[in-house]
């Protein structure tokens, strides 16, 4: 069974208008009001979705309303029985500053396809399309990883690339890497975005890794499933409340190495719609009262890989 394809169509509109929602509200320095207004349109426009959805991932779990939920069901009711992952406002800094790298995202699945992700960090690991599958590994070293990489690749270690998260938790990585003479590309925000530069030569980056947002690898790992790229994630369970909640989410190893076919499975659509301008997408344009976007869309079963830009008068 696969998505219908009308649905792309639709969810680039989601995304847009989510985008667009967000545009009075960049460069304010109020994370919360630009998430809401997104989180909002975007709500208000899967529930007019022909279909059975529920929250799989989402910001915040049961009762935090009002932001979308994990177990919020969605959608008009008539049409299949959907997983929905939403980050209405990924790099939520980003939008609050009017500096580049905010997205608005979400993937759909068939139900029970992917990944119900608790609110925790996940350790990371991306590499592009054509890459062995023993090449690396979430429980390699980054030493081994990067020269095993470098010699699949044929690439001396200094011209390999890779995106981290400048987070302090990433310093043995990084001294690890400049040790290497490895080229960096530390990122502030945004490791949706970050791991999707693997999927594509122009972004010159030949593995992304670290530890970031768990729903934030789900997103990514469904976009990077239908580009063919490699993806890995562990869960990072810190406190008793993050083992309590992931028990009670159904998991059960909580070491456990997740493979991109244990996170997304089957068909799935992705899209992004840039808010401000990133590598991936353009930001929002604004003339008069229209407003254009450009979203990054995948539609696994169709082999679709696109960006659409779209017209919206408000
Ligand atoms: P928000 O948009 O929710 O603020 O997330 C931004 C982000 O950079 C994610 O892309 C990333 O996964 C996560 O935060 C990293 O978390 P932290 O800032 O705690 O290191």
């Amino acid at each position: 069974m696969s998505l219908e394809k009308y649905f792309v169509n639709n969810l680039i509109d989601i995304t847009s208008k989510a985008a667009i929602s967000c545009y009075p509200h960049l460069g304010k320095k109020d994370k919360i009001i630009a998430d809401k207004s997104a989180t909002d349109e975007m709500r208000k426009n899967l529930n007019n979705l022909n279909i059975n959805g529920e929250v799989v991932i989402g910001e915040g779990e049961l009762d935090e309303a009002p932001m979308l939920y994990i177990g919020e069901k969605l959608g008009n009711g008539n049409g299949p029985s959907i997983d929905i992952a939403v980050d209405p406002v990924e790099g939520t800094k980003f939008a609050a500053e009017n500096l580049p790298g905010a997205i608005s995202v979400l993937t759909i699945s068939e139900k029970g396809n992917l990944f119900k992700a608790p609110e925790t960090y996940m350790n990371k690991i991306a590499v592009g399309q054509n890459i062995d599958e023993d090449v690396v590994d979430l429980d390699f070293s980054i030493k081994k990883n990067i020269y095993n990489l470098s010699d699949f690749k044929n690439k001396k270690p200094e011209n390999i690339s890779v995106c981290i998260l400048d987070r302090p938790r990433h310093e043995e990585i990084i001294k690890s890497l400049i040790d290497m003479k490895v080229k960096i590309k530390l990122i502030t925000d945004g490791d949706v975005a970050g791991a999707l530069l693997v999927s594509d030569q122009k972004y010159d980056i030949d593995i992304f890794l670290g530890i970031g947002g768990g729903p934030e690898g789900v997103i990514a790992a469904s976009a990077l499933d239908a580009m063919n790229c490699r993806f890995q994630g562990r869960f990072i369970f810190e406190t008793d409340d993050d083992v309590q909640r992931a028990k009670q989410m159904g998991i059960k190893d909580l070491d456990k190495k997740y493979d991109l076919k244990e996170i997304v499975k089957g068909d799935s659509i992705f899209c992004a719609t840039g808010i401000t301008h990133s590598e991936i997408v353009n930001g929002i344009q604004k003339k008069g009262n229209s407003f254009t976007t450009e979203t990054l869309v995948t539609h696994k079963s169709q082999n679709l890989v696109q960006k659409v830009q779209k017209k919206f008068s408000i």
